[in-house]
C-alpha cells in the first residue's frame, strides 16, 4: 500500500474497505497523510476487522450527482439525475447525513454527461454483473462524481436513494408498477421509461443536533394542503398525533415549471410546518440555481 501511495502521488484517498458508519475515509492531501492512514488502518486497526483491508482511489474533484436506473439485468434504464446535499449545514458544511435535500434534473448532468453515464457506467455496469453469473434486476443507483474529464463512480447502491426518489419519482410519468414488473419479468427494453420535463425539490426536515445527538418526541403539525407533498421518515402516530421520532424526519417536496419555482414551492411548505427543534437547511437547490441564472 505505501509503494502504491508513493507510485500514486497525492492527493489520493484512502478507504477502509468494510463499513466503518461513513468514518473510513481519508481523503490525503499529501502523501505523509495517506501513508499515516494506511499505518493507522492496517497497523493501529482504528476501524478494527473494517480497515484490515484498505482501498486506495483516485481524487475526484466535482459536483456530485445520483443517477437511479432500472434494470432486468439485461437492459438498463435510466431516471433522469439529481443531486443530494449530504452535509449538515449550509454551503455543504458539518458532518455528513443521510441526505438533506435534493433536486431534479441536476442541470450539472447534461444531456452529453447522462449519454457517457449511460455507455462508460451503466451499461458496462450490467454486462459485467451478467458475466460473472450475478445479474442484477431491481434499481441500481449510481453516485457519481461530474469532473472535468467526465463522470467517474463514487459508489454503487442496490437500492432507491433517500431523498433522491422522492424527487425523481413524482416526476415519473410511465407507470411505475408497469415499469417495475418489466424489471422483474425481464421485458425493461419494450417498456418506456418516460420523464416529464418538470422539476421537483425536496427539503428535508430534521431534528437539532442531528447527525449527532437530538431529542424526540415534539408534535408535528401539517397543514391539510401541504400534507400530500410530505413524507415521512422519522416520526411515528402516538395518539392521533404525529410526533417526531428520529433524526431526518420529514421530506417536503415541491414541482415546479422550473427549478425555481419547485424550491421556492417547497420553503414555501417548510415555513407552514411545525415542530420544537425543527432543523433544515436553507440552499437547497442553490448551486444549481446559480447555474440556472448564468444560463
Ligand atoms: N442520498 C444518499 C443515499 O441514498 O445513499
Amino acid at each position: 500500500a505505501r509503494v502504491y501511495v508513493r507510485q500514486m502521488g497525492a492527493p489520493i484517498v484512502v478507504k477502509a474497505d468494510g463499513l466503518a458508519a461513513g468514518k473510513g475515509v481519508v481523503v490525503a492531501q499529501t502523501v505523509d497523510e495517506a501513508l499515516d492512514a494506511i499505518t493507522s488502518m492496517l497497523e493501529d486497526k482504528t476501524f478494527g476487522e473494517a480497515g484490515a483491508r484498505v482501498v486506495m482511489e483516485e481524487f475526484l474533484e466535482g459536483e456530485e450527482a445520483s443517477v437511479l436506473a432500472f434494470t432486468d439485468g439485461e437492459t438498463i434504464k435510466a431516471m433522469i439525475p439529481s443531486q443530494d446535499h449530504k452535509c449538515i449545514y449550509d454551503g455543504d458544511k458539518g458532518p455528513n447525513t443521510g441526505g438533506m435535500g435534493t433536486y431534479a434534473p441536476a442541470p450539472v448532468v447534461t444531456p452529453e454527461v447522462m449519454e457517457r453515464v449511460q455507455k462508460e457506467v451503466l451499461d458496462p455496469m450490467i454486462a459485467g454483473m451478467k458475466n460473472e453469473g450475478k445479474p442484477y434486476v431491481g434499481c441500481l443507483y449510481a453516485g457519481l462524481m461530474i469532473t472535468k474529464n467526465g463522470p467517474k463512480v463514487i459508489e454503487f447502491n442496490c437500492r432507491f436513494g433517500d431523498p433522491e426518489t422522492q424527487v425523481v419519482l413524482p416526476l415519473l410519468e410511465s407507470d411505475l408498477l408497469t415499469v417495475m414488473q418489466a424489471t422483474t419479468n425481464g421485458n425493461l427494453g419494450d417498456v418506456e421509461v418516460k420523464f416529464s420535463d418538470k422539476n421537483a425539490c425536496c427539503v428535508i426536515m430534521a431534528s437539532e443536533g442531528y447527525p449527532l445527538s437530538y431529542e424526540k418526541g415534539f408534535e408535528i403539525t401539517i397543514p391539510y394542503g401541504v400534507l400530500p407533498n410530505v413524507y415521512v421518515a422519522g416520526a411515528k402516530v402516538y395518539k392521533q398525533s404525529l410526533l417526531t421520532n428520529g433524526g431526518r424526519v420529514l421530506g417536503v417536496t415541491a414541482i415546479g415549471d422550473t427549478l425555481p419555482e419547485a424550491i421556492e414551492k417547497s420553503y414555501g411548505m417548510v415555513s407552514e410546518i411545525h415542530f420544537d427543534n425543527a432543523f433544515y437547511r436553507r440552499d437547497i437547490g442553490a448551486r444549481a440555481m446559480k447555474a440556472w441564472e448564468e444560463k
